[in-house]
C-alpha cells in the first residue's frame, strides 16, 4: 500500500510553539455581521457540524467535547480542511471540556454550541413548551454557559434548534425569546465578556421569515430577548444547482435587510453523491455577502450518510471523497472579501416588534413572553452554585493520534496540529504552511510562555485586558494575514493534490 506524505516543512515551527497556550480573538456581533473584536475585520463562518457518535436529531447522548484524543484527531483534519468554526449539538455540563476546547482554540477554530440536549429536563418540548420551561431546565442551561463561557473560542450559543416546525405549539416562539432573555441576562450578570445567543431554524420555508422577524425584532420591555444571530438549516442546493435554481436568490431577498448575522447552521444536500459542494463559491461570493457563511452537515459519517469522514474506530479514520471536494472548494475562497468590514451591515438596527412583521396567519404574533419560573431570578443574580467552569489548558500533544486513510485507502502520514498565534483564526491553506505572525516576537513568546502553565485566572485576565492587548495585535496581524493567505493557497493546493489526486 502506497503512503502519501503531507509537506511538513513547518512542523518544526509548530512543535516549537506547541507548549504555548494560544488563543483566538473573541468575536462580537456588530449589526448584521460577526466582527473580530480586536481588528474590526468581518468574520465569516467556514464551518462543519460536529457530532461524532450520533447524528443530531437522533437522541444523541454523547458529548464530543469531552474526549481529548478524539478532539485532537478531528481538529487536525478540520484544520487541514480549512474550517474556522464547529457547531456541537449535545453537551453535558458536568464533564471536563478543557482539553477539547483548548485544542480547537489552539487550532484557531471557534465553537457554536447548543445548550439543549436530549436528556429529560434539558430541552424545550416544542409541543408543550410550558411543561419544560422550568427552574430545572434553566439550571441546566446556565450550567452549560458556566462550563463554556471561559473559553475564548466560544463564538456563541444556540438557545434553541428547530423548535418551531409543523408540530410546535403556537406560542413556542415566545418561549424561545424567554430562554434567550434568561441566557443573556445570566451572561450579562455572571460572565465578563459578551457572548452571542442565537437560534437555529428548521428547513421549513413557510415559517422561516416569520421566525427570523419574531425573534430578531426589538422589544422595548424585554431588550435581552432579541436573538443576536439567526442560523437556518438549509438543504435546498443539490448537485449542480445554481444561485437561482436552488432558491438562494430568494434567501438574499428575504434577508437582504437583516439586522443580525444570518448563516447556514446546517447545509449540504446529499441527494446527489458524492457532494462537490458547488454551493460553496456561491455562498461565499459577492452575491451572497449578506450571509455570514455556514456549517456543512456534517463532519462524521452517521446513519443518514452526510459524513465528510468515516470514523471507523477510535484510532482509525477514513477521509471520504466529500472531504476532498470540500477542501478544494474552500481553498478557492477569497479571504479578503470574507474579512472586509462592511459598514452598511454593521450599521443595521433591528425593527421594533410589530404584528405587521409577521406574514403567515398561523404564526404567533404576540410578544407576551412567559415570566421566569420561581427561583430563576436568584440563579441569575447570584450565579448557580458549584458550577463546573471550564478553563483553557496548554496544548502539548500535536501528533495525529489515529491512523488516517484517504479515499483511495492510502495511509496519510505526518499529520499534525498547527498551533496558531493568538491573532489568527484558522482559514483554508493556513495549516501545514504556517508562520507565526510575530516570528521574531520575543515579547509575545515570553508573554505566552508565562501564561501557558497557568489556568483560568491568567486566561480571564488576558481576556479583560484585550482592549489594550489586542489593539497592538491588530496592527501586526493586519500586515501579516494577507501575506500568509496568498502564499498558503499555493502550498495548500499541493497538499490537496498529494492527498486526493495522486
Ligand atoms: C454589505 O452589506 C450589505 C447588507 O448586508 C450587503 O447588501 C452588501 O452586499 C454588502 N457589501 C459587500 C461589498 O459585501
Ligand atoms: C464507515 O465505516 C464503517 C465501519 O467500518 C463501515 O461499516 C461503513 O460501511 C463505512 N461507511 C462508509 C460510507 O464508508
Ligand atoms: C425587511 O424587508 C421586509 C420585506 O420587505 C420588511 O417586512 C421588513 O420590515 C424589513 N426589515 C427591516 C429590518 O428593515
Ligand atoms: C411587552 O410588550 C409586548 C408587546 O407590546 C406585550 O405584548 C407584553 O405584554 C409586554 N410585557 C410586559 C411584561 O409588559
Amino acid at each position: 500500500m502506497k503512503t502519501t506524505s503531507v509537506p511538513g516543512a513547518t512542523l518544526a515551527v509548530a512543535s516549537l510553539f506547541s507548549s504555548f497556550a494560544a488563543a483566538v480573538q473573541p468575536l462580537n456581533v456588530n449589526g448584521a455581521n460577526f466582527v473580530t473584536k480586536s481588528s474590526g475585520n468581518r468574520f465569516s463562518i467556514v464551518g462543519v457540524d460536529y457530532q461524532p457518535g450520533g447524528s443530531s436529531g437522533v437522541s444523541a447522548t454523547s458529548d464530543p467535547l469531552s474526549d481529548g484524543n478524539a478532539c485532537l484527531r478531528d481538529a487536525i483534519l478540520m484544520q487541514r480542511l480549512g474550517v474556522n468554526t464547529i457547531r456541537v449539538y449535545n453537551l453535558i455540563a458536568d464533564l471536563n471540556h478543557d482539553e477539547c476546547a483548548s485544542i480547537f482554540n489552539a487550532a484557531g477554530i471557534y465553537m457554536l454550541l447548543d445548550v439543549n440536549n436530549g436528556n429529560l429536563g434539558s430541552y424545550i418540548d416544542r409541543t408543550a413548551p410550558w411543561t419544560t420551561y422550568t427552574n430545572q431546565y434553566l439550571t441546566h442551561v446556565f450550567s452549560i454557559i458556566e462550563a463554556f463561557a471561559p473559553y475564548p473560542n466560544l463564538l456563541g450559543f444556540f438557545s434553541g434548534n428547530e423548535i418551531i416546525n409543523e408540530e410546535s405549539a403556537v406560542n413556542a416562539p415566545a418561549y424561545i425569546r424567554a430562554v434567550t432573555r434568561d441566557m443573556k441576562d445570566y451572561i450579562a450578570k455572571n460572565v465578563d465578556r459578551e457572548i452571542g445567543v442565537g437560534y437555529s431554524a428548521a428547513d421549513v420555508a413557510v415559517s422561516l421569515s416569520d421566525t427570523w422577524e419574531y425573534l430578531g425584532c426589538e422589544l422595548s420591555n424585554s431588550t435581552s430577548s432579541k436573538i443576536d444571530f439567526f442560523g437556518l438549516n438549509d438543504y435546498e442546493f443539490c448537485g449542480d444547482a445554481t444561485f437561482e435554481s436552488s432558491g438562494y436568490n430568494k434567501l438574499v431577498q428575504q434577508f437582504g435587510n437583516t439586522s443580525i448575522p444570518v448563516f447556514f447552521s446546517e447545509y449540504g444536500c446529499n441527494l446527489v453523491k458524492p457532494r462537490h459542494f458547488t454551493e460553496v463559491p456561491i455562498l461565499y461570493g459577492e452575491q451572497m455577502s449578506v450571509m455570514s457563511g455556514g456549517l456543512v452537515y456534517e463532519y462524521s459519517e452517521g446513519i443518514n450518510d452526510y459524513g465528510l469522514v468515516n470514523i471507523t474506530s477510535a484510532d482509525e479514520i477514513t477521509l471520504r471523497e466529500d472531504y476532498g471536494f470540500l477542501a478544494t472548494q474552500y481553498a478557492k475562497l477569497d479571504e479578503s472579501l470574507l474579512t472586509s468590514a462592511n459598514t452598511t451591515a454593521t450599521g443595521r438596527t433591528a425593527p421594533a416588534c410589530d404584528p405587521d412583521l409577521i406574514t403567515e396567519s398561523s404564526f404567533y404574533r404576540s410578544w407576551d413572553l412567559p415570566a421566569r419560573p420561581d427561583g430563576v431570578d436568584d440563579l441569575i443574580n447570584n450565579g448557580i452554585s458549584n458550577a463546573n467552569q471550564g478553563k483553557t489548558v496548554s496544548v502539548t500533544k500535536t501528533a495525529m493520534p489515529a491512523t488516517v486513510y484517504d479515499y483511495n485507502g492510502d495511509q496519510v502520514n505526518n499529520l499534525e496540529l498547527t498551533i496558531l498565534d493568538e491573532q489568527d483564526s484558522n482559514r483554508p491553506g493556513l495549516a501545514g504552511n504556517y508562520t507565526p505572525s510575530t516570528p521574531t516576537g520575543t515579547a509575545s513568546a515570553t508573554g505566552s510562555q508565562s501564561t501557558s502553565g497557568s489556568s483560568s485566572a491568567t486566561r480571564s485576565s488576558s481576556r479583560s485586558a484585550s482592549a489594550t492587548g489586542s489593539q497592538a495585535a491588530a496592527t501586526s496581524s493586519g500586515a501579516a494575514v494577507p501575506m500568509i493567505a496568498t502564499s498558503g493557497a499555493a502550498t495548500f493546493g499541493a497538499f490537496l493534490a498529494s492527498l486526493f489526486f495522486l
